[in-house]
């Protein structure tokens, strides 16, 4: 297997984006990120997308054609990729294991929705969930993700406060990136007194409905100096699979999908939670950001409440969480979120994350899950 190295990468603005379509956006995405690889589209031999539902959000299915065709790319193969919010984590994994067998040396791993061009975007959401157990009785994801933080409040006394103190912080970060949908600072207060969406979580806790698209080019890390002098390296591209639905979970307040790919990761790059300086973890709802610590083994499992209030997670603290915003600020269009955390994480090795740069930082990780965690993609990059 070869090294494989990222050597250019790219966001488009998150947000509600009436005036730019499906296609725009993910032209946009690959284009710039070519551009900044320094290399032409004629020079990519694949390209992988992330995409969880666009038959359900814009009623387009064969997406994979219809981007290398809008694109100018065909006929170099282009595959979608599906698993729900992981979809871009995925499509950033098959991209790597394309150049990492060397199949493919320059790949382009992308992802991209088009969220809010439906009404009511919730029942497409909901088809991350187990249809017969779950959607059909009237479960909705942010009702999934109430039930888990009831559980890990009862189970470990984690505060209200405490998963508001998540919200804010991913706003602090966010008020910082000019890519973010919502960026503006937000208070503890008005996390508690925002609108009640699913008992406990109320808007401030949730992730909104996005449209955006990211893209990230790949190829062997003994070629990356030939397209830029700052490459950062894939040291560990892992996957887990966990249950669909939460009720055949040993304990809802763990991802186990997360646990198992979080732990094949770190052995895959020689490292433990300490080595890690900074991570983009899928926070969808606060309570899943704090889920997220504690499974990747930042800390002790119940304790990512008081970890959050005593501000370890905060950027200059010992484990900066989520730069970017998250998923909470940042914006949260499902298929390219897996990979606007990858170029969110080589922005910050690259030391090119502006005002939200995290001082000093060799090694960082993503962590991006599917539906409840039916799902989970770990990767670790250094320098
Ligand atoms: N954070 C901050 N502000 C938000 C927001 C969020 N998550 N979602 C919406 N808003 C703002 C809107 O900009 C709007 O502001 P305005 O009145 O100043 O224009 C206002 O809140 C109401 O927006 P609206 O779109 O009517 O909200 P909604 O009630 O329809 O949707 C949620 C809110 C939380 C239900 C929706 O964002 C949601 O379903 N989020 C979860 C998405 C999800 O499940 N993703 C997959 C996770 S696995």
């Amino acid at each position: 297997m070869r090294d494989v190295a990222i050597i250019g990468v790219s966001q488009t603005k998150f947000g509600e984006l009436w005036d730019i379509s499906f296609r725009d956006l993910i032209t946009e995405a690959g284009t710039k990120a070519a551009a900044d690889a320094d290399i032409e589209g004629a020079e990519l031999e694949a390209m992988f997308v992330g995409n969880m539902t666009a038959g359900l959000f814009i009623q387009q299915e064969h997406i994979a054609s219809l981007i290398a065709d809008h694109a100018g790319l065909t006929p170099i193969p282009c595959t979608r990729v599906e698993a729900a919010c992981a979809s871009g984590g995925l499509a950033l994994r098959s991209g790597i294991m394309a150049v990492a067998s060397g199949y493919h040396d320059i790949v382009i791993s992308a992802g991209v929705e088009k969220m809010t061009d439906v009404v009511d975007p919730t029942p497409a959401i909901a088809t991350a969930s187990d249809q017969e157990w779950e959607a059909q009785q009237g479960v909705t994801f942010p009702s999934l993700y109430a039930m888990i933080a009831k559980r890990h409040m009862h189970q470990y006394g984690t505060t209200r406060e405490q998963l508001a103190m998540f919200s804010v912080i991913n706003h602090k970060n966010g008020a910082l990136n000019p890519l973010a949908q919502f960026p503006m600072e937000i208070s503890v207060d008005q996390v508690l007194n925002s609108s009640m969406v699913a008992d406990p979580l109320r808007l401030l806790d949730c992730s909104p409905v996005t449209d955006g698209a990211a893209a990230v080019i790949l190829c062997p890390a003994e070629d990356a100096h030939k397209y830029t002098d700052t490459p950062v390296y894939v040291k560990a591209s892992a996957q887990a699979s966990g249950t669909i639905a939460l009720h055949d979970r040993r304990d809802i307040t763990t991802i186990d999908s997360t646990v198992h790919a979080a732990r094949t990761a770190y052995e895959m790059a020689g490292l433990e939670p300490k080595d890690i300086q900074a991570v983009e973890v899928h926070d969808c709802f606060s309570i899943n950001g704090l889920l997220a610590i504690e499974d990747l083994g930042f800390v002790e499992k119940g304790q990512a409440g008081p970890a959050v209030e005593e501000g370890i997670t905060q950027i200059g603290g010992k484990i900066p969480v989520n730069p970017s915003g998250g998923l909470k600020a940042r914006g949260h269009p499902l298929g390219a979120t897996g990979i606007a955390q990858a170029a969110e994480m080589v922005w910050q090795l690259r030391g090119d994350a502006g005002k939200r740069q995290v001082d000093g930082i060799e090694i960082g990780m993503t962590h991006n899950i599917g539906g409840t965690g039916g799902t989970a993609a770990v990767h670790i990059f250094g320098r």
